[in-house]
């Protein structure tokens, strides 16, 4: 038996800004499914959480956790959901604040975090023979696991969401909030900072990456954020495992959120989108193809090649919807591009997941032609919505869109390869083209509806991983 704790900053349902949450939700119910593996989970308790879960946490006890000269105290609470075991770790000073990232003491927080999952470790009845880090937020626990060893024997596994954000702070804090001798500096140290990430590449005797392509991308430095020497040099130890989807979650034939539940035909997509389109009050023509955008409006989606070619796409007889909040640029544009095309564009400035799921089912097309894409899950959504993905090919995008192909019949959306606005105006004009082909335009749509992306085989490839990890245990 394999007792896995995986350490994260969030999680879905209880709290979440983006695919991490989703992907620390679903993994282990996904993983519940092999006998060999129980997988428990350890989180910050936020103030942001909804009192739905709070009122449902039962508290397990109080211990004190030594940063540097200072003494905090961690309260640890729990609760069980869909058979999981999850735990919580409290502190009024670091966690009782409004949302859950974006504060200048973000670093401080999660090595607090770090340091009081590590000192949980004592205190709760669950030894984890494999502790699984995600991100930054997790990366001191990794380091502190390998230098401290709070359970005997345990592994560490820890994966690479998002290579960006790395969790960096001045090098002197490490006297403040490290009881640890001196020698332990440089396997936390880069470019002369500590560096939350870099500690847990250093530290963990496994890294994941969240696609096959992004593990090859981050050890060049176009995409590695500074860090691919490190990643050159752990290579042996690194591998990529594309994310699943929970599938009965995002099923357009039981989702609660539509109109009108469907498997895969076009006709009740078209119900869904003129329910839409009446409830946000738009008066769009109904044969016009629709494409949208469900993202959050930032730079990393490639929206500034969407700015550079959106008016010129527009031209054609399409429509186009974009919902998503972010960066104060790209809502002023969008919105702007709205007003000067009412009866063709439309800007759904927030954060509404009822309304994404009814836009995924409305949409005959989804762009998503980011300039780094670890693995993104928004395509795979689209997917199971039935809405053709339009990506460039990076990550996780390139390792679940193939391009389709007009000769041998194949692929299941559109992709282009260079970051270059003029690459993607093309291969917006060829799905364009090949949406008003009918007999091409069926052959594509059945190969979107028989894309699937669960979590089966993945979660396979993590048991992989941790069952080679636990026999190094055994045979040494
Ligand atoms: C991050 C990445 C995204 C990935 C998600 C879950 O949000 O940007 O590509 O899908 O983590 O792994």
């Amino acid at each position: 038996m394999n007792n896995i704790l995986f350490v994260a900053s969030e999680c879905a349902p209880f709290i979440k800004t983006g695919g991490l949450a989703d992907v620390v939700g679903s993994l282990p119910q996904a993983l519940k499914q092999y006998e060999k593996q129980e997988v428990r989970v350890i989180l910050p308790l936020y103030d942001e959480m909804d009192e739905k879960w709070k009122s449902q946490l039962d508290y397990l006890g109080s211990f004190d956790v030594e940063l540097g000269w200072r003494t905090q105290e961690a309260h640890i609470f729990t609760l069980t959901y869909d058979q999981i075991i999850y735990y919580f770790i409290s502190n009024d000073y670091y966690f009782s604040r409004k949302g859950i990232y974006g504060y200048y003491d973000d670093g401080e927080r999660f090595v607090f975090f770090s340091h009081a999952v590590i000192e949980a470790l004592k205190h709760i009845d669950y030894k984890p023979q494999i502790l699984h880090g995600h991100d930054w937020q997790a990366g001191i626990t990794i380091a502190l696991a390998n230098i401290l060893q709070p359970v005997q024997d345990m592994k560490t596994v820890f994966t690479i969401h998002n290579i960006k954000y790395q969790g960096v702070m001045p090098l002197d804090i490490y006297e403040d909030f490290f009881n640890l001798g001196r020698e332990h500096i440089s396997g936390m140290e880069w470019d002369g900072m500590l560096n939350c990430l870099k500690s847990a590449l250093f530290h963990a005797d496994k890294i994941t990456t969240v696609s096959p392509s992004y593990a090859e991308e981050i050890r060049n430095p176009y995409y590695s954020e500074g860090l691919h020497p490190m990643l050159i040099d752990r290579k042996a130890d690194l591998v990529g495992v594309i994310n699943g989807i929970d599938t009965r979650e995002y099923n357009p034939s039981s989702d609660p959120a539509l109109f009108v539940n469907y498997r895969s035909a076009r006709s009740k997509k078209k119900e869904n989108r003129m329910k839409l389109q009446k409830k946000i009050g738009l008066s769009f023509e109904e044969d016009r193809p629709l494409y949208v955008i469900i993202s959050r409006l930032v730079e990393q989606k490639g929206l500034h090649l969407i700015q550079h070619i959106l008016d010129e796409f527009l031209e054609q007889d399409i429509q186009f919807i974009v919902l998503g909040t972010g960066d104060a640029e790209f809502e002023g544009y969008f919105s702007d591009l709205a007003h000067r095309y009412p009866d063709k564009a439309a800007a759904l400035i927030s954060f509404d997941e009822q309304l994404a799921r009814q836009l995924y089912a409305s949409a005959d097309f989804f762009i998503m032609p980011s300039k780094f894409e670890p693995c993104g899950l928004s395509q795979l959504i689209a997917l199971q919505y039935k809405a053709v993905p339009i990506v460039r090919e990076t990550g996780g995008l390139k390792d679940t869109i193939s391009p389709y192909n007009m000769l041998t019949g194949e692929g299941n959306g559109f992709s282009f390869a260079n970051y270059n606005a003029h690459d993607l105006l093309n291969v917006l004009n060829y799905s364009l083209e090949i949406y008003n082909n009918p007999s091409e335009w069926q052959k594509l749509y059945k190969n979107v509806t028989k894309s699937q992306f669960s979590w089966k085989d993945s979660a396979h490839q993590y048991v992989t991983i941790y069952e080679s990890l636990s026999r190094e245990l055994v045979y040494g």
